[in-house]
């Protein structure tokens, strides 16, 4: 077997898993990368051609690196043996269950994983937290790793990744800014400097910001609540705009270029979605309540009740256009996906939005280029008034109403006048994302209603 340089292992081959360690070994060709998972069939479809997340570019660094220094394995307890610096990516999702359900990161999986290194660690690593944590995590992990009875020792890193999913390998080979946090003494910036020469394979010395370990934790929950905070704040005025005559994308521009304000996550929307935001910021909003901070928690958990107000204010609108009945009318969702370019459909807005409206008997038809499969697990408890169908002209014939939830490029380029023939009149689209060129479909015939501009409507 070729000799590595390092050997670098990620326990966790999910959305972050996957990719992060994929560009690592693109960059990095005299370290040997290993990524681990307990889930074998995901491990299988990192084997083979077709990969278990649809991310632009992925698949051509893995085929790049796959079998030169990239493997993804199920041999868990051989890999953290071989292993000089352990990424752990494991999912830390909301809680379910017990004291802070609802709100607090579960933790469990990560638990595990520090169990896991102790039992089959033969030689000093540094650990890097690469998930989602609570602050003073590494704490807790440092307590886990030095009580072991074998005289190792264990360095706690904080390396969190700020990828977006969509632009997952973009985001890691151009990064804003990676971040490091270690602990203030020798050790801790010995291994920051090793974690921090990993990335210095690509990316210049001024974007490695290294920190103290806390702050290195913090930011990451604080990143996600300020780009969320922003879609919030953007959406609390789509009502405003839609009763005032105020356009909300000329807001946006008008706003955004203020050097100071920035341009940038000002896009109105359904609400957003994704595995993080809503958890993330719970996270936040509990770990201050733990500390009595109740203005603090109060102040971010807003953040949440509003976009839950625009994902229920959007269905709202919808029955309540469809002259307050969706009854056996069929309806066509545009996109599943929390987002375009992904197939993940976790906490995507169109999950309440077809549960919601499955709730008032609609015949609910769901397209989506790449998310239709994660549709299927997500509304399995529906068996009835559910079709899946990808092609979207197939999605919207017949229909009394298409739901535009994912800003798929695609979908801006379909023929709308084939599509309003095919469809039953009076026929609606609400454009959850503000893609569509509404003045032209309201030409067409449409009962057009995006978000934050008032409806275009043959019907008033
Ligand atoms: P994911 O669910 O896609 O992947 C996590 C993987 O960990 C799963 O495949 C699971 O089987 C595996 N796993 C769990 N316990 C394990 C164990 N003991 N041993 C081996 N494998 C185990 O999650 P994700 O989206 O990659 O997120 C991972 C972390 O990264 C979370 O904390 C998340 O908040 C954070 N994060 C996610 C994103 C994103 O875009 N998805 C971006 C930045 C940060
Ligand atoms: C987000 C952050 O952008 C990443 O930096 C972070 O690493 C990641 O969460 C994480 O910690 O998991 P992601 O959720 O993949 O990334 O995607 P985003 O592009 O942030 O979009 C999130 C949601 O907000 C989507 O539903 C999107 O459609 C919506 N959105 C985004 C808007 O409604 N308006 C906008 O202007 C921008």
């Amino acid at each position: 077997m070729k000799s590595f340089k390092k050997n670098i292992l990620c326990i966790g081959a999910g959305y972050v898993g996957g990719p992060t360690m994929a560009v690592i070994a693109l960059k990095c060709p005299e370290y040997r990368v290993m990524v681990v998972d307990i889930n074998f069939e995901k491990i299988r479809r990192w084997n083979s051609d077709d990969l278990p997340i649809y991310e632009p570019g992925l698949a051509e660094v893995v085929a790049a690196t796959r079998g030169k220094n990239l493997f993804f394995s199920t041999e868990i307890a051989k890999a953290i043996d071989e292993a000089d610096i352990i990424f752990v990516s494991v999912n830390t999702p909301t809680k379910t269950f017990g004291h802070g359900a609802g709100m607090a990161s579960d933790l469990q999986y990560w638990e595990q994983t520090a169990f896991q290194i102790i039992e089959h660690s033969r030689t000093d690593k540094i650990i890097v937290e690469k998930s989602t944590l609570p602050v003073k995590t590494a704490q807790a992990m440092e307590r886990i790793l030095q009580a072991n009875d074998k005289g190792l020792r264990f360095e706690v890193v904080s390396n969190p990744e700020f990828l977006s999913e969509g632009t997952a390998v973009k985001d890691l080979l151009e990064a804003d800014r990676v971040l490091v946090g270690a602990h203030e003494t020798p050790s801790g910036r010995q291994a920051a400097e090793e974690i921090a020469e990993i990335y210095s394979h690509w990316l210049a010395k001024e974007k490695i910001i290294t920190t103290n370990l806390w702050s290195s934790e913090l930011s990451k929950l604080v990143a996600n609540a300020f780009l969320a905070q922003r879609i919030s704040s953007i959406n609390s005025m789509t009502p405003l705009c839609e009763l005032t005559g105020a356009r909300i994308d000329e807001i946006a521009y008008a706003v955004g270029t203020d050097s100071r304000i920035g341009g940038k996550f000002l896009q109105a929307s359904v609400g957003f979605g994704g595995s993080c935001f809503k958890k993330d910021i719970l996270n936040l909003v509990y770990i201050c309540r733990s500390f009595h901070l109740h203005e603090t928690a109060d102040y971010w958990e807003q953040v949440v009740k509003l976009n839950d107000y625009q994902i229920g204010r959007f269905v709202r609108a919808m029955v309540q256009n469809l002259f307050n009945t969706v009854a056996n009318k069929r309806i066509a969702l545009f996109g599943f996906a929390f987002k375009a370019n992904t197939g993940d459909t976790r906490e995507s807005a169109a999950i309440y939005v077809a549960r919601k409206l499955l709730e008032e008997r609609a015949l609910v038809v769901i397209s989506d280029p790449k998310a239709l499969d994660n549709a299927r697990i997500d509304l399995a408890d529906h068996q009835e008034r559910i079709v899946f169908e990808e092609d979207p002209y197939l999605a919207a014939q017949n229909a009394q109403a298409i739901a535009l939830l994912t800003e798929w490029e695609l979908y801006r380029g379909l023929d709308y006048r084939k599509i309003f023939q095919s469809m039953k009149k009076p026929a609606f689209i609400f454009d959850g994302r503000n893609l569509l060129n509404h003045s032209e479909l309201y030409e067409i015939g449409f009962n057009v209603f995006p978000i934050g501009k008032p409806a275009l409507s043959h019907l008033d």
